[in-house]
């Protein structure tokens, strides 16, 4: 038997005992008294009465054990021609200086810090130091708005914003400070204090009392030399909340314990990536969404691996060839990147060029998630890189991959838009809507049975029965992930799309709902869709579709500008919104309910029947004609 099915066969015949065993490649201060206790929490909690510190297991462990020299970072920046490599040891200093700054604060064990920062060290740095003193942080991605910003500083009640005076896009530099007070002064929590990294790019204006320079503090905290140990935390306390795109504006915070995420990341570097402790692991993303928290930070560094942070984009930093270079320059074993990264280099280099000017003698495997990896494209990387390419599914939720093809237990036949088989921890069920199992090679609703296995949610943040209804509701005794999916003959499982409003942009999760509120926000709009149309290069992006109040006789053009202008200022860059198209109605149901599902299919040219429950049936053709006219969606652009 392969070793994935011994391994899968082991999981399924004694989950406890298999998470047990995993948990040995950690250190606990204190070893949990239960693996699995089926009576806490809302489904269960891993390794209760487990306490440790997710910052020693990262950082300290791997010093004392005589990896100090080692690289545990590199920061490769093409976006400022610079380059930084630290070694754990010096990891260890920077992490202990920031840690006593968030001390001499006055920060506790549970309080929440919230991290806004561009794709630099620090922000990692202020990662673990979170961790080393139990505080509970919650990255911001840099391309949200001031308002994403600063619902979560109100969610989570911040104590304290660590940021920086700027990120860099290609072309622009992007000014944090601005949207760092503008989100501060539209909360309703107040945090204590911020320190910023002034970066030589940008110097941001630091308000006396409240704004404190990161570069001072960190100084003087390290010629000080005190030291602050790790603080012992419990298996089931909180590391992070991380806040992701739900079917409302307002975002869910994902709740990420300390042990089982460790025991869960530890386990997947070796059996999921194939990678050994000293080798070099790269997952280009970033870090404010789950592939950076899990695998730009918290897994490679638990592994002693070195970890890759790039500053930078697949193409246009310098070129197609960056990413090429990168693993070439640092000797990367394993690439991580969403598919989206793919179809951006292969539009600049179709013929891959690029790569035959590197060595990637390194390179061993490309994995790629965030969202659905095209054939097309897997081909592509697989004949220019000639080096497997891997395939996976995940979620947030989740923070580590639920289905995969396990290279470190032995690669399995890869199928080609399948992310493959359930890992050890995941029974994976497809649902019809009643909630009954269908047949093999039937599409369905893809669940996962409880318990969720370590590493996964426990809980939303503040948020019980959210948790339970968005999740746990409808199909009793299992996880809804909100995908739709298929699993074949073999067990592999095949995922075709959400099952929400959720859409998938350039690997980004965006609510087409936040998207909505937002725009209902402007003063002459009566009622707007927001769908997710196919885009060859980002997966998704979203189209607005607006019914104007009476009265307003102001121009399309006009107000279709300030509706694109709304979107980014209210959820950010991010949105990838660029498209508002005025409508005289929308399309809905006789109970009020607007057809997206019918008006994406319609723009994707997929075949779609007319709802039973239609309104009037004429409204579907006004806006096919619309989309044909403006050349909007994959069925109309081609058209002459
Ligand atoms: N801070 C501020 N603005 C940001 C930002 C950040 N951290 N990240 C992105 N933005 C802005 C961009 O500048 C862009 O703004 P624009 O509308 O003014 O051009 C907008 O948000 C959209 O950004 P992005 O999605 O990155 O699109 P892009 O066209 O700049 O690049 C890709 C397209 C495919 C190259 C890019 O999305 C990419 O590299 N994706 C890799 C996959 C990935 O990181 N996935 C994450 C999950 S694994
Ligand atoms: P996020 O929470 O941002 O990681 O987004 C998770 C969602 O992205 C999933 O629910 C899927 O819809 C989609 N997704 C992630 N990985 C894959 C994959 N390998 N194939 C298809 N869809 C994916």
């Amino acid at each position: 038997m392969a070793l994935y099915q011994q391994t899968y066969r082991a999981w399924q015949e004694d989950p406890e005992g298999f998470w047990s065993e995993a948990a040995n490649a950690i250190d606990w201060f204190v070893p949990p008294a239960k693996t699995f206790d089926p009576d806490q929490g809302v489904y269960g909690r891993w390794f209760v009465g487990g306490e440790t510190n997710t910052c020693h297991n990262c950082v300290d462990r791997h010093v004392s054990a005589g990896r100090g020299d080692q690289a545990a970072i590199i920061h490769d920046s093409p976006v400022t021609g610079t380059k930084r490599t630290i070694s754990y040891r010096e990891l260890l200093d920077e992490v202990r200086a920031l840690s006593v700054v968030l001390q001499d604060l006055g920060l506790r064990s549970g309080d929440r810090v919230i991290i806004y920062m561009p794709m630099i060290p620090e922000a990692c740095i202020a990662m673990l130091a979170c961790a080393r003193l139990g505080l509970i942080h919650s990255v911001v991605f840099g391309g949200f708005a001031a308002s994403e910003l600063a619902t979560r500083i109100d969610d989570c009640g911040a104590r304290l914003v660590i940021s920086a005076s700027c990120g860099i896009e290609p072309g622009r530099v992007v000014a944090y400070k601005p949207l760092l007070d503008a989100a501060i002064a539209q909360a309703k929590v107040k945090p204590d204090h911020t320190i910023v990294f002034q970066r030589e790019q940008l110097a941001a204006e630091l308000l006396e009392g409240r704004d404190l320079d990161y570069a001072s503090l960190v100084d003087a905290a390290r010629k000080a030399g005190r030291d602050v140990p790790c603080v012992s935390v419990a298996a089931t306390d909180p590391l992070y909340v991380l806040y992701t795109s739900g079917t409302t504006g307002q975002p869910k915070g994902v709740v990420r314990d300390t042990g089982g995420h460790m025991v869960a990341l530890q386990w997947s570097m070796e059996a999921m990536y194939g990678v050994k402790p000293g080798e070099v692991f790269w997952a280009a993303s970033d870090i404010g969404w789950v592939v950076g928290h899990s695998y730009i930070v918290y897994a490679p560094l638990l592994n002693g691996n070195t970890t890759i942070l790039f500053e930078g984009k697949p193409v246009g930093t310098p070129d197609a060839g960056t990413f090429w270079r990168v693993i070439e320059e640092h000797g990367v074993a394993a690439l991580f990147t969403a598919p989206t990264a793919f179809r951006a280099i292969r539009k600049e280099d179709p013929k891959a060029e690029l790569i035959g000017r590197y060595d990637l003698s390194s390179f061993r495997t490309l994995f790629l998630a965030g969202e659905r990896a095209d054939p097309d494209t897997i081909e592509w990387a697989r004949a220019a890189l000639k080096v497997p390419v891997i395939d996976h599914w995940w979620q947030t939720e989740s923070g580590w991959p639920m289905v995969g093809n396990p290279v470190g237990l032995g690669q399995l036949p890869v199928k080609v838009g399948s992310p493959s088989v359930p890992l050890p921890g995941y029974d994976i069920r497809v649902l019809d809507d009643g909630g009954k199992e269908v047949a093999r090679g039937t599409l369905g609703n893809v669940v996962v049975k409880l318990p969720l296995p370590p590493g996964c949610l426990p809980t939303l943040w503040n948020a019980e029965e959210r948790f339970r209804t968005a999740y746990l509701k409808e199909f009793p005794g299992t996880y809804k992930t909100a995908d739709a999916g298929y699993i074949d003959e073999d067990g592999y499982l095949f995922i075709m799309a959400r099952t929400d409003d959720i859409i998938n942009v350039a690997g980004h999760r965006l609510s087409t709902g936040g998207m909505e509120e937002a725009i209902a926000t402007h003063p002459d709009i009566a009622e707007c869709a927001v769908i997710g149309i196919a885009d060859p290069m980002k997966g998704q992006v979203p189209v607005g579709f607006y019914v104007l109040n009476n009265g307003v006789d102001r121009s399309e053009e006009e107000i279709s500008a300030e509706v694109v202008a709304v979107v980014r200022d209210r959820i950010g860059p991010v949105a990838a919104f660029k498209n508002a198209l005025a409508v005289k109605r929308l399309p809905k149901t006789r109970s009020g309910k607007i057809l997206r599902a019918t008006l994406q299919k319609i723009a994707d040219g997929d075949e779609w029947k007319m709802p039973a429950t239609i309104d009037d049936p004429a409204i579907l053709d006004e806006f096919e004609a619309l989309m044909r006219s403006r050349r909007v969606g994959n069925a109309f652009r081609e058209e002459t």
